[in-house]
């Protein structure tokens, strides 16, 4: 594919440069049909029993985002206080929040307790403080199903080798804490890692998960986690997760626990990637450019502070060379770098990678950073967070978060 934006109208007829000039760069850009897209698509997963989808709000915590989960009928989950209070902001009733914490304090435990919102607790420590918390209340438990998968070690959250979730061979400890406290555990979770393209590993930890629901008597709820890939290689034509095949392979899956068990309780998974990363790209000016010993770097305003992800975990981002808000054909490439304005030699979007040839005052265009991007900024470098804007339905812009200012950043000191 030449040109991923062009091929969707992804600015649906709004000249990026125009939007980089009013805005400012480096700005975040999202569009909203294709995040509506992806969240009716994850609504769908299971459609036999009862089932909801739990949008996972750490990919992106924008409130107006939160809110067309809200609109789409998707529930979220939520890791820490600040994302409950995202919800709670974005107008989502406590009920439709899971809050899926790690190593959390009493005091942010006990602000889930107080809203009544259902909490998974991630090891028997966390389950024996829910219990002092809670006593006579209902929870969840998260299984570690003793099998990962992701797209780097960083992102595997199942195995023996994470910090996450309680092993199998705990569980009489769980019932024992329950038997403690009078707790009633009314829902299992998991999750394994973040990105896999081929379902295999995940459909293998449900299997594993629903066998190991059957030691817990009248479950209310079973939570697959997430994980649903994108194709960061678009521009080489990466297909789409195939959503369809899985749900084809699933489904039997469920059938057969069902038919064991003897009831369907509400099945859940999590996903966040898959909701929003398509849903964004980032637009950052090019000021300047130099060759170092016959490697070419292309400066920007797009540093690890803005987009972690390549940094980070060695993420591939396809990008975009836009020459008077116009992709740059691809028929003729040459390897660069483009890298950040952070102090650190780790700044890089890519490197040495067969781009069309930037020059001072093009926009580069960051492809899929709905995802982790603006959710892991940061303000290294004392460097102000940018905006994000949103193309709405009918084509219309819309500020959707304000660029941080050195005011922002002086006024907690
Ligand atoms: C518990 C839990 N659920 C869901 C997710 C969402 O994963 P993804 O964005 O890969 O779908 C994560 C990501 O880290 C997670 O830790």
């Amino acid at each position: 594919m030449d040109s991923y934006i062009n091929h969707v109208d992804f600015f649906k007829g709004n000249n990026p440069e125009d939007i980089a000039r009013e805005y400012g760069t480096p700005v975040y850009v999202y569009n909203e049909d294709v995040i509506r897209a992806h969240m009716k698509s994850v609504a769908q997963v299971i459609t036999k029993y009862p089932y909801t989808a739990n949008y996972s709000v750490k990919a992106n915590t924008n409130i107006h985002i939160l809110k067309m989960a809200l609109e789409e009928g998707v529930n979220c989950d939520a890791m820490s206080e600040g994302e409950i209070r995202m919800l709670e902001a974005a107008g989502f009733p406590y009920d439709r929040i899971f809050f899926v914490p790690n190593n959390v304090s009493r005091e942010e435990m006990q602000y889930a307790i107080d809203r009544n919102i259902m909490t998974s607790c991630d090891s028997l420590s966390q389950l024996e403080q829910y219990g002092e918390l809670n006593p006579g209340g209902k929870c969840a438990v998260r299984i570690n199903p003793g099998v990962g998968a992701g797209h780097h070690e960083k992102v595997v959250t199942g195995g023996k080798k994470t910090k996450f979730g309680i092993s199998e061979s705990d569980i009489d400890e769980i019932f024992k804490i329950c038997d403690k406290y009078n707790l009633t555990i009314a829902g299992i979770n998991q999750h394994i890692g973040s990105l896999f393209m081929e379902p295999d590993p995940y459909l293998d930890a449900v299997t594993n998960l629903l066998r190991i629901a059957k030691r817990f008597d009248n479950l209310e709820f079973i939570d697959f986690g997430g994980g649903y890939g994108i194709p960061y290689h678009k521009l080489d034509d990466q297909p789409e997760y195939d959503m369809e095949s899985f749900k084809k392979r699933l489904e039997p899956i469920i059938d057969s626990f069902v038919a064991d068990y003897g009831k369907a309780p509400l099945f859940k998974s999590e996903p966040g990637r898959y909701c929003v990363a398509e849903g964004s790209v980032i637009l950052g000016r090019v000021h300047a450019t130099k060759d170092n010993s016959g490697h070419h770097f292309i400066g920007t305003d797009i540093g690890m502070n803005v987009l972690v992800r390549p940094s980070m975990y060695d993420s591939w981002h396809d990008i975009e060379i836009l020459r008077d808000g116009k992709p740059v054909s691809r028929d003729s490439l040459t390897e660069q770098n483009v890298c950040g304005n952070i102090c650190e030699s780790g700044d890089l979007l890519c490197k040495d990678r067969p781009l069309p040839k930037a020059i001072k005052g093009d926009l580069v265009c960051v492809l899929d950073t709905g995802a982790y991007g603006y959710s892991m900024c940061s303000t290294y470098n004392s460097r102000p967070r940018p905006a994000e804007v949103l193309v709405k339905s009918d084509g219309s812009l819309k500020l959707i978060r304000k660029r941080e200012t050195y005011e922002d950043l002086l006024k907690l000191m």
